[in-house]
């Protein structure tokens, strides 16, 4: 079957068996599921981490840098314990003092007497300083830990900085050598960052805006995320139910992982989840401080205790089609934790044909996403400040939810799984939804064609999309 053939009329006037297009439909969206491993996200086509370094001064023996990282993703931040940032040093550069950020590891300062630098590594590691440090270790945009807001959600917060002064450099933008191999954790892989290029020099304006200070030279790279290099299982996953039919459709069973024999877990290291109350305090007493300290030192996220389920997901989905007016129609959406772990941020993406017309979402904030221009069918929701934007531990607190308020557009239909949603990503990840097939039908299932039609339109647009996105 060629790419394109998909939109072809006459293949979707063919399609009467309900049974051959829904296949369709999978086959197309295990397609874009392929495809979306690789570190483009048609979501966000331009989201990256931006990272800059202006020189501001030069000095006897280097440089005084102001290094910034500018998120801007639309819905992808950086949670505790944080942002890390790694390159190698061109020549035999020091790092004489920071502020605002510090070096991992000091490194090996044995041939320098009186003054020690702060980093004498050839790939130094940098992290942020926690909130609360003394004032004169602090620089703007410091200090939060490593937590680096989206774009759309916290623009204020989606920029971090901090000054390094650098030794046994150039002196001049002739003989300065640009750090190469940039890395960027989170902690745990995930980033892949270019090579840095010289750019045009960044202006500063002065509070008052009348005049513009300019830095002595700048570089820039961007670091761009791809979740297949970050982690190969999903950690979400979305259930589906609706006012019109008796049936809830779960989760796919083992959709994140399958479901471990516990008493075989607790003795080896295999991944684990728990129960009950009880069981969680005879794990954290056992097996699981272990693979903790192991994580610190492969710096990977550390392993959180995990409640138990078919589909092994730290964070369900559920999409329940509520009420059905003249004008509008009403969907909840409730997000489950079943990790023992305080999401501090959450963000929920989510496609479906009939964002376009998203009326009101009542106890969360959104924002439309169109990444490409008048297609507005994606909506960005997070929690109210103080109210939902933390998501609590598992147990009874351990969920938000909210009802959304959509008006009713010409392709409106309840049949063929029309109401429910195209793609949900949950904090930046993918979720895994269940098969098309499996989608709550009207209780009289007459197939209808326009649904039909829609339904497999949406999926040629964004295939086409691809493909042109793609070439
Ligand atoms: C990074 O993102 C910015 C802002 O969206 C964009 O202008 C720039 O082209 C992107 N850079 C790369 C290398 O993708
Ligand atoms: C370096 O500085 C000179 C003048 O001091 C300027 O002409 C030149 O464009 C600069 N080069 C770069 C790469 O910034
Ligand atoms: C940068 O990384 C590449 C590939 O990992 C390696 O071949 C190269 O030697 C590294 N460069 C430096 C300066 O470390
Ligand atoms: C779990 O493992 C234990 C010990 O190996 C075994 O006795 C038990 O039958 C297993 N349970 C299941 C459901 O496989
Ligand atoms: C999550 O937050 C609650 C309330 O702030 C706190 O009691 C609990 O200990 C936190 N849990 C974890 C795992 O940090
Ligand atoms: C899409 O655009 C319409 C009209 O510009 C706007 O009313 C609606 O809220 C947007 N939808 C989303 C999800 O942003
Ligand atoms: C839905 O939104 C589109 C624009 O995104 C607008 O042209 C159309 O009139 C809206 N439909 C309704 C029923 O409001």
């Amino acid at each position: 079957m060629g790419p394109c053939s998909c939109c072809n009329p006459s293949i979707i006037s063919c399609s009467s068996n309900k049974q051959s297009v829904m296949s369709l439909a999978a086959s197309l969206l295990l397609f874009l599921a392929v495809l979306q491993t690789q570190a483009f996200d048609p979501l966000d086509p331009n989201g990256n981490i931006t990272i800059k370094w202006d020189i501001m001064s030069w000095t006897s023996d280097g440089y005084v840098a102001l290094v910034t990282m500018f998120n801007n993703q639309q819905f992808r931040h950086i949670e505790a314990p944080g942002w890390a940032l790694g390159w190698t040093w061109a020549k035999k550069e020091v790092i004489w003092n920071m502020q605002g950020a510090e070096a991992t590891m000091q490194g090996d300062c044995s041939k320098f007497h009186g003054n020690i630098p702060h980093c004498c590594k050839k790939d130094p590691t940098i992290v942020d300083l926690l909130p609360g440090v003394p004032y004169n270790v602090q620089s703007a945009n410091c200090c939060r830990g490593g937590v680096l807001s989206s774009y759309a959600q916290d623009p204020l917060n989606s920029v971090a900085s901090f000054q390094v002064i650098v030794g046994q450099a150039g002196t001049s933008n002739k003989t300065v050598a640009l750090p190469k191999n940039f890395t960027l954790v989170t902690p745990g892989p995930g980033y892949t960052c270019s090579p840095a290029k010289v750019v045009k020099s960044s202006l500063f304006p002065s509070p008052d805006g009348r005049r513009h200070t300019q830095a002595l030279m700048t570089w820039e790279l961007a670091c761009t995320y791809s979740q297949f290099l970050a982690q190969r299982a999903p950690t979400c996953c979305v259930s589906m139910s609706s006012f019109y039919s008796e049936a809830i459709v779960p989760c796919q069973t083992c959709a994140c992982a399958c479901q471990p024999n516990i008493s075989q877990s607790l003795l080896t290291s295999e991944p684990m989840c728990v129960d009950s109350e009880d069981q969680l305090a005879l794990s954290s007493s056992s097996a699981y401080p272990r693979a903790r300290a192991a994580s610190i030192i492969q710096n990977q996220p550390s392993p959180h205790l995990l409640y138990c389920s078919k589909d092994m997901c730290p964070i369900q989905i559920h999409w329940h089609v509520k009420t059905n007016y003249v004008e509008y129609w009403r969907v909840k959406i409730s997000i489950t934790n079943r990790h023992v772990k305080n999401y501090t941020v959450w963000n929920l993406v989510v496609q479906h044909p009939n964002f376009n017309n998203l009326t009101e979402a009542f106890s969360f904030q959104y924002k439309g996403l169109s990444p490409y221009g008048p297609i507005n069918d994606t909506a960005m929701f997070w929690g109210i400040k103080y109210y939902n934007d933390m998501l609590l531990e598992a147990g009874p607190s351990g969920n938000v939810q909210s009802e959304i308020l959509i008006k009713k557009d010409s392709m409106f239909t309840f049949t063929q799984g029309w109401a429910f949603p195209h793609r949900v990503v949950f904090n930046g990840d993918e979720c895994v939804l269940p098969p098309p097939t499996s989608y709550p039908f009207l209780p009289n299932g007459s197939p209808n064609s326009r649904a039909t039609f829609s339904l497999l339109f949406m999926q040629c647009l964004s295939f086409a999309l691809f493909v042109i996105l793609l070439l």
